[in-house]
């Protein structure tokens, strides 16, 4: 792959989270995504768990409808599968999907599983292409994961970086990266996009960077509690001036 800027999926969960916690109409996601797109981002990104907890299915439409392009997060479920098949967003990202977890935990077991499982998500990946709808599988760094997400029929892989971001700072930051790094450089070899996302922010993205061979970085968590304070003073004025004339 030829070094361009990599591209910036702005997730949106967080903010969808903030709505379904009162079930309020606001924060209102269409602005979310205008915001997004005119700061840069390249892509939405959304997940749409099976607890419901943040995204639910009136925001993903909504979303559809508004942004240029949309990259859905989603469990490997039949459920899930006729939904994207409907809303048809521009990617998928198949994530394993545990309802305790607060956030994905790990890659999808793309290896360890038996021949009905694995029938089962390389008929999901073909249907969905069917639909011109780009496919991504969100594993581990780990060559055995990448070599059968090609096998599959994956056009790209996204890699977990938790681990990376977990470890950051400590002593075993390094051997993460260099996971990262080898991943990366192999996947692309084998002809699959390369993308990297999960706990990544302004402290440890940097290194992440200067990894060859990645396409495209899914942010959320770290960018909406950054921006909690860099919008605060802004909301607190506003909510002031209005008082301040209210007679
Ligand atoms: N990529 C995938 C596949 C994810 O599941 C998530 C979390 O929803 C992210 C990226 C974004 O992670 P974070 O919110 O930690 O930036």
């Amino acid at each position: 792959m030829s070094k361009s800027r990599i591209r910036l999926g702005v997730n949106l969960d967080h903010i969808a989270f903030i709505k379904k916690s009162r079930d309020t109409r606001y924060p209102n996601l269409s602005d979310a995504v205008h915001i997004s797109e005119n700061a840069g981002a390249d892509l939405i990104t959304i997940h749409l768990r099976e607890d419901r907890r943040h995204i639910q299915e009136s925001d993903a439409y909504e979303i559809r409808k508004c942004a240029k392009v949309v990259n859905l997060e989603m469990a490997n479920t039949f459920e899930m599968i006729k939904f994207a098949m409907d809303l048809k967003p521009d990617y998928v990202c198949l994530v394993p999907e545990k309802r305790e977890e607060k956030t994905t935990e790990g890659g999808l077991n793309v290896v360890n599983i038996n021949a009905a499982d694995q029938k089962f998500l390389k008929n999901n990946i073909e249907n969905l292409k069917s639909l011109n709808i780009k496919v991504s599988l969100f594993i581990n760094p780990d060559i055995q994961d990448i070599e059968q997400s090609k096998l599959l029929g994956a056009d790209i892989v996204e890699l977990h970086t938790g681990t990376y971001a977990n470890t950051f700072g400590t002593d075993a930051e390094e051997k993460e990266y260099e996971k990262l790094k080898i991943a990366a450089k192999y996947a692309d070899e084998i002809g699959l996009v390369v993308n990297a996302g999960h706990g990544l922010n302004y402290e440890n993205i940097g290194r992440i960077c200067k990894i060859q061979n990645l396409n495209e970085l899914n942010i959320g968590h770290s960018i909406i509690a950054d921006a909690v304070f860099i919008g605060l003073k802004d909301a607190i004025g506003k909510i002031i001036r209005i008082i301040n004339n209210c007679d």
